[in-house]
């Protein structure tokens, strides 16, 4: 079956819009169904926007039987890792009881493909790098385990009920459209390169830097930063994939390569042409010390290479968007 039409769950957001536009260059229509509690209703742009809550079965079977999607792309989840330490029924209802909730009513309405944002998070600190998707899964945070748990339930109901799933895990996605149409905007803001970005030009007070004893070249965690427009693109070669082949995946999504925090500070200064005052902070609770993918079994199996993942095209794309954004 070839797809055509894609319901894009959570498609306000930063992942969700970018996949949206990749949708939609690849000559297929995007339908996107976001409740607005994260997402912009100004990031839609690439086609419709049903406005709504995927843990509201009826409001998703609306959406699809107006729509008749031949896949579903689902970024819609809370993220940010402190956030579901404090409130982790608020992160296992919307990540967890939401995915399975629109999973019943694809199953209900025939919709057997889907593509799910998951996340390096799902292997806590690994013994060994570059990261193997064969490696044990032991999430360090209950947000790394609420995806976990989305794969197991996806692995569960594609046994018993022929459907197919692509789980993409991402690493750190970051950069913003080339074309400076849609970037990242989470409010509060938490990762590296927009805050970074933000110390630059003043806005806020330094940065804080978090742990600069690290067993790793100078101290700073390393992380694989990969660009958003990559991570697009990626989806829809497996959405093609799994519908074709009838098939499940289960990726490592990076760029292969490890950066470390102070290398992602370097970059930011040659950007924008400005240093990034830092203040010097405690390790933050949860980070893992390195993570980068081997992305043998993604380029395998769906021929793709990242094109914009090189760190400084990853800030200068971010860069670009958010100068506008500030009006700089
Ligand atoms: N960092 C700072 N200062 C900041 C922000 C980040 O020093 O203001 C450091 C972090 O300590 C970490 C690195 O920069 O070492 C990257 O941090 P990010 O918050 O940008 O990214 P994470 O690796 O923590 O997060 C990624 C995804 C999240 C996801 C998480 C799960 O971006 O969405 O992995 O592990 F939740």
């Amino acid at each position: 079956m070839s797809i055509d039409r894609v319901l894009i769950v959570g498609g306000a957001g930063y992942i969700g819009s970018h996949a949206a536009k990749a949708v939609r260059m690849a000559g297929r229509e995007p339908v996107v169904f976001d409740d607005l509690s994260c997402g912009h209703a100004h990031a839609v742009k690439w086609g419709p926007l049903v406005k709504g809550d995927i843990r509201n079965a009826d409001a998703v079977r609306a959406a699809i039987r107006e729509h008749k999607p031949s896949a579903v792309m689902q970024f819609a989840a809370r993220i940010e890792v402190g956030e579901g330490e404090k409130d982790p029924a608020h992160f296992y209802d919307n990540n967890v009881a939401g995915t399975l909730n629109l999973v019943r009513v694809m199953l209900d309405e025939g919709v057997r493909n889907l593509v799910f944002s998951s996340t390096c998070a799902i292997y806590g600190n690994p013994d060994k790098l570059p990261l193997t998707e064969d490696l044990p899964k032991r999430p360090v945070s209950v947000y790394g385990r609420t995806k976990l748990m989305c794969e197991q339930v996806l692995e569960d109901i594609s046994r018993a009920h022929g459907m197919n799933f692509a789980a993409l895990r991402y690493f750190n996605a970051a950069g913003a459209d080339p074309d400076g149409e849609i970037g990242e905007e989470h409010d509060p803001e938490t990762h590296l390169i927009p805050n970074a970005l933000k110390a630059a030009v003043g806005l806020g007070g330094p940065m804080k830097l978090f742990g600069t004893d690290y067993p790793t070249p100078d101290g700073t965690c390393l992380r694989d930063y990969v660009h958003v427009t990559d991570l697009a693109t990626a989806h829809i070669l497996a959405a093609d994939k799994i519908a074709a082949a009838n098939t499940n995946l289960q990726l490592n999504l990076g760029g292969g390569e490890g950066r470390t925090v102070m290398q992602v500070l370097n970059a930011v200064e040659k950007a924008t042409g400005r240093p990034v005052p830092v203040e010097v902070s405690p390790r933050r609770q949860g980070d893992a010390v390195a993570l980068y993918a081997d992305t043998t079994n993604v380029t395998r199996e769906l021929g793709w290479k990242p094109k914009h993942s090189d760190i400084d095209t990853v800030v200068s794309t971010a860069w670009a968007f958010h100068r506008r954004a500030w009006g700089l």
